[in-house]
Order: structure tokens, then C-alpha cells, then sequence
């Protein structure tokens, strides 16, 4: 059985919304306060599926995290030496995050673990980890096709690393900085583009010495994390959803209320404004240790654009909705540089040419990008290749399409965004739900 969407197409959208916490800090937010030493809280954390699995796996290992109230836990740091053997798999479910940035941790632990998860993440590289990790004394053990499941033994000995990263990844430089957090000496990890830095962050604002010049960082091994309450900014990979909605409705402005403005996240931003967006942001006074701030889209003429390369790696997450956006844009809209997107949850490449294509929107798919012709986005029938953010990316292509847009296979939203729908009902779109065969 599936459960499918229908989206209708809606005029004049207004409204405040705020969307869930972010991921990337969710998930971080419960690891690090895992290690660290005392009572912390995490407020406005994400419940959804991935961070879920985050949470499950880190109580597998001995840590008591308890839920306060809705959105709120209170993690008892064990300190940096104190988790215990699992006793069973670590299931990641779909989540990469989990996956990657558990590796190194547990590759720095006394004990064994095996790092599990769906159909969908046992196909994603983890070659990408496993290598430095390996480099740094760790010992994995990955399937003939370098994927999932992992297997870490205990190793003999952490090293500290100099290491260029080879590709722009966030997952794969958190890995490596949370082993080197146990590592004898300083390591050193340069980034050709800079990635989303919250795993830096996070780290600074609990006590611990790291450093960053230009690209590199350099990571001091802690005696300790000191734990200090967390609250997560909503998740502006969610709120890019509901800007480009109100980009690209009639006679729409729609305000997204503390969202997370961390300058390693805000490429999308750039991108749409490069095409002509109206969007502002206000910023708020900065509490914890990350950027917050209101968003406000309205109504804009979007133009095709030559998307910058630098500005890839801060959007990653966001081509699904940008490549929407591009096809409501008069001109051509031309990404290259992107190989990444095909090893995200779908081939996001392809996944979003079949989808605009069912559309009647001209692309021409490339090895690294793709190109796109804006037009008269059409309804049809959209598979969302199990992957949430394509999922939500033609959902909101539904709001301007001539006759309506279903969406097959819409229940990974929960991965990250679970009220999407209900937030999309809330600003007035209409959008039914069918579970059918
Ligand atoms: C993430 C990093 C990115 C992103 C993912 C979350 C993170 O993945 O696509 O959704 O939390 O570090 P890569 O590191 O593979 O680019």
C-alpha cells in the first residue's frame, strides 16, 4: 500500500508559518550532549524518523535521553568514554546523517558495533568515511559494494589526520572531526568548498578547542564536553519549501518565523535571489550557536539563471525545490558541478528530470547537472523515488500546475518534515490523502 497525495493548485498564499528544527542540529545537538559531561536539554528538536534513529541508537548505547514535553529531551551526557555495547544492530533506518557521523564516533569506542539501515541507505557510498576513518586507526568493514552495513571493530590505537577533503561533504568532515575529537594530537581537515558547519559549532559552544582558518579546521582533542542546553533553529533546508511557494504563487507572502540562517546553509537563498527572488530575511539577536531569523517570499518573476558553483555545497539539500523553482522561471536554468545529487536518498538528477518531464517542462539531464527550461508546470502522476525531498518539491510544483499534481509514495516526508501537509492545508492549499495499491 502507498500513500499518495493529490495537490491542487491555489492562488494568494498568506500566513506566518514556523517549520520543525533542523535536522543537521538535531541530530548533532543529541550526539554531542551524549558525550558530554552532565544534564543538558535539547528544545525545538526534531521528531522526525532520521533523528529518531539518532536518538534510539544513542539510547542502544547507554544514554538516557528522555522526552520533557513535545519537542523537548533532556540528554544525560555520559562523557566522552562512557558509552556502553550495544547489544544488538544500530538500525539508521534512512538516515545517511546517522549513519556517517555515528561511524566515527563508534570507531573510537572499546567495543564493537554494526551500523544497519533501509533498502535505500545500504545503496548510498560509505567509502567516503570508511577511508579516513581508516586512515585515523580505525577498523570498518564495509559490503563488497563499499555501502552499508558497517562493521567497526574496536581499534588499537586512534592518529590524529591531515586530510583534503575530496568531495563537499558535511557528513563525511563531521565523521572524521568527531574521531579526531579521540584522536593523540591535532588534526587538520581542509575543505575545497566550504559545508555546513554545525558540527564545529556545536563543539566551540561546549567548551571544546577547534579552529578555523579559511577552509581548514583544526580540532584540539578534548579532555571534555561541558553539556549546555541546545535550542535547534527551524530547519531552513523545510522553509525553502514554503519561500519558493510563495515565490512562485500569484499575490502571495508567506513568513517563516525562526528559521536557522547559518551562512553554510544559505545558498538556496543566494540562488533564488540571483534569479530574482523577493525574499528578506530579519535577522534576531544570536543566543545560542547558531544564526536565527524570520524569512518573508512574496510573489516574484523569476528568471533562469547559470547556477554558481561556490554556491553549490550551501544548498545541497535545496535543488529538489530550486529546480521547481526553475521551471517557473522564464529563460533556461543550467546546474552543472552537482554530481553529489545522484547519491542523495534518490538520484536526485534524474529523479527530478522523469518528474518535470511528466510536467511538460523541457530539461535535458546531464552526467553533473541538469538543464531547464521554465514553462506551464502540468499536473500528473510524480514518483517521489522514496525521497522526501522530492516528494515535497512537487507537491509544492502542485500549488501552480494546470490540473492537479499526485504524488506517489509521500510517506518518507516523515524522514524530515512530518507536518509538511498539514502546513501546506494551513496556508490554505488544498491537498488530499489516498492510501491505495
Ligand atoms: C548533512 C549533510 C549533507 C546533506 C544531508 C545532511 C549533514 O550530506 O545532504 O541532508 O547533516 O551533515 P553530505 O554530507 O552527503 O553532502
Amino acid at each position: 500500500m502507498l500513500e499518495n497525495y493529490t495537490v491542487y493548485s491555489t492562488k494568494n498564499l498568506s500566513g506566518e508559518i514556523s517549520v520543525p528544527g533542523d535536522k543537521s542540529i538535531s541530530h548533532r545537538s543529541l550526539i554531542l550532549l551524549s558525550i558530554s559531561t552532565g544534564k543538558a536539554k535539547v528544545e525545538n528538536f526534531l521528531e522526525s524518523d532520521d533523528c529518531k534513529a539518532t536518538c534510539n541508537i544513542l539510547q542502544k548505547l547507554g544514554v538516557k535521553i528522555y522526552k520533557d514535553s513535545n519537542y523537548a529531551y533532556t540528554v544525560e551526557g555520559v562523557g566522552l568514554n562512557g558509552l556502553k555495547a550495544p547489544k544488538e544492530n544500530l538500525d539508521c533506518e534512512n538516515s545517511g546523517t546517522s549513519m556517517r557521523l555515528l561511524s566515527g564516533l563508534l570507531s573510537a569506542q572499546i567495543f564493537p558495533s554494526f551500523l544497519v539501515g533501509d533498502n535505500s541507505l545500504h545503496k548510498r557510498p560509505m567509502d567516503r568515511i570508511a577511508i579516513p576513518l581508516i586512515k585515523m586507526g580505525a577498523v570498518i568493514k564495509l559490503s563488497d559494494k563499499n555501502t552499508a552495513p558497517i562493521k567497526i571493530s574496536p581499534s588499537k590505537k586512534i592518529i590524529s589526520i591531515e586530510y583534503n577533503m575530496e568531495i563537499d561533504s558535511a557528513q563525511v568532515k563531521s565523521a572524521i572531526i568527531l574521531l579526531a575529537l579521540y584522536a593523540l594530537g591535532k588534526s587538520k581537515i581542509t575543505e575545497k568548498q566550504k559545508t555546513r558547519d554545525h558540527t564545529e559549532n556545536i563543539l566551540k559552544y561546549l567548551g571544546v578547542d577547534i579552529t578555523k582558518k579559511e577552509n581548514t579546521l583544526i580540532i584540539n582533542p578534548p579532555k571534555k564536553l561541558v553539556s549546555k542546553d541546545i535550542t535547534v533553529p527551524g530547519d531552513i533546508s523545510s522553509a525553502m519549501f514554503f519561500i519558493v511557494a510563495g515565490l512562485i504563487t500569484k499575490e502571495s507572502k508567506i513568513k517563516i518565523k525562526n528559521v536557522g540562517l547559518n551562512p553554510t546553509r544559505i545558498g538556496g537563498i543566494e540562488i533564488l535571489k540571483m534569479m530574482g527572488a523577493n525574499i528578506e530575511i530579519i535577522y534576531k539577536e544570536k543566543k545560542g550557536p547558531e544564526e536565527v531569523g524570520d524569512i518573508i517570499a512574496s510573489s516574484s518573476n523569476l528568471k533562469g539563471i547559470i547556477i554558481p558553483k561556490e554556491y553549490i555545497a550551501n544548498a545541497i539539500d535545496e535543488f529538489p525545490i530550486i529546480l521547481i523553482a526553475a521551471a517557473c522561471a522564464s529563460g533556461k536554468t543550467t546546474l552543472v558541478n552537482a554530481k553529489e545529487l545522484r547519491f542523495k536518498e534518490s538520484d536526485r538528477l534524474l529523479a527530478m528530470s522523469k518528474g518535470l518531464k511528466n510536467c511538460k517542462i523541457k530539461n535535458n539531464l546531464r552526467d553533473d547537472g541538469i538543464e531547464i527550461f521554465g514553462g506551464k508546470i502540468h499536473g500528473g502522476n510524480i514518483d517521489s523515488y522514496d525521497d522526501h525531498r522530492i516528494a515535497m518539491a512537487f507537491s509544492i510544483a502542485g500549488i501552480v500546475s494546470e490540473g492537479s499534481m499526485k504524488i506517489l509514495n509521500t510517506k518518507n516526508i516523515s524522514t524530515s518534515f512530518p507536518n509538511f501537509y498539514d502546513l501546506m492545508s494551513n496556508l490554505g492549499i488544498k491537498c488530499e490523502k489516498k492510501i491505495e495499491s
